[in-house]
């Protein structure tokens, strides 16, 4: 059990697109527990790799606290290959503390990718679960929920947050 940090916006592993992952060993697997443990101790129901400073496609998530029909998942390589229509949803980050807005996603998604034992799997669902999908996938492509705020809300955060920092989000 290895409860990692979490790193905070403004840190450049944030901004970064994370590399596919070339095979699925032993090292991946390691990651995907660590980042497993790290999610719940941070009470949180998504994790994405850059958020504990490991530039590799990889996430985690769990969201049955919100949907008791899903379980635990991870997806190496994730990739969206279908998705509904738009919908939006109240969301926070555990990489931008303090920080709660109404963001703009797809109400449900398919993702196929890579389980962490290499097999091909695909991934769907609705609700939460599309959410987090979609937040944990923008984290790879470097991007966090201020990236999808509008100008001046993503100021007022900056500005806010040179006073303190505040409570993480979930995912
Ligand atoms: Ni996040």
């Amino acid at each position: 059990m290895a409860v990692l940090e979490i790193l905070t916006y403004p840190h450049l592993s944030l901004k970064r697109r994370a590399e596919e992952v070339e095979k699925v060993d032993g090292e991946i697997r390691k990651l995907i527990s660590d980042m497993v443990d790290t999610m719940y101790a941070n009470g949180g129901i998504g994790l994405a790799a850059p958020q504990v400073g490991v530039p590799k496609r990889v996430v985690v998530l769990d969201v049955r606290p919100y949907d008791p029909s899903t379980s635990l998942i991870s997806i190496v390589n994730p990739e969206v290959v279908a998705e509904g229509e738009e919908v939006i949803n109240e969301e926070g980050c555990l990489s931008v503390p303090g920080c709660v807005e109404g963001i703009k996603r797809r109400r449900w998604i398919k993702v196929r990718g890579l389980s962490e034992r290499g097999r091909e799997i695909e991934v769907e669902g609705e609700g939460m679960l599309a959410i987090v999908l979609q937040h944990e996938i923008d984290h790879l492509n470097g991007r966090v929920i201020l990236d999808r705020m509008s100008r001046v809300k993503r100021d007022l955060y900056k500005k806010r947050l040179q006073k303190g920092k505040g409570e993480g989000g979930m995912m």
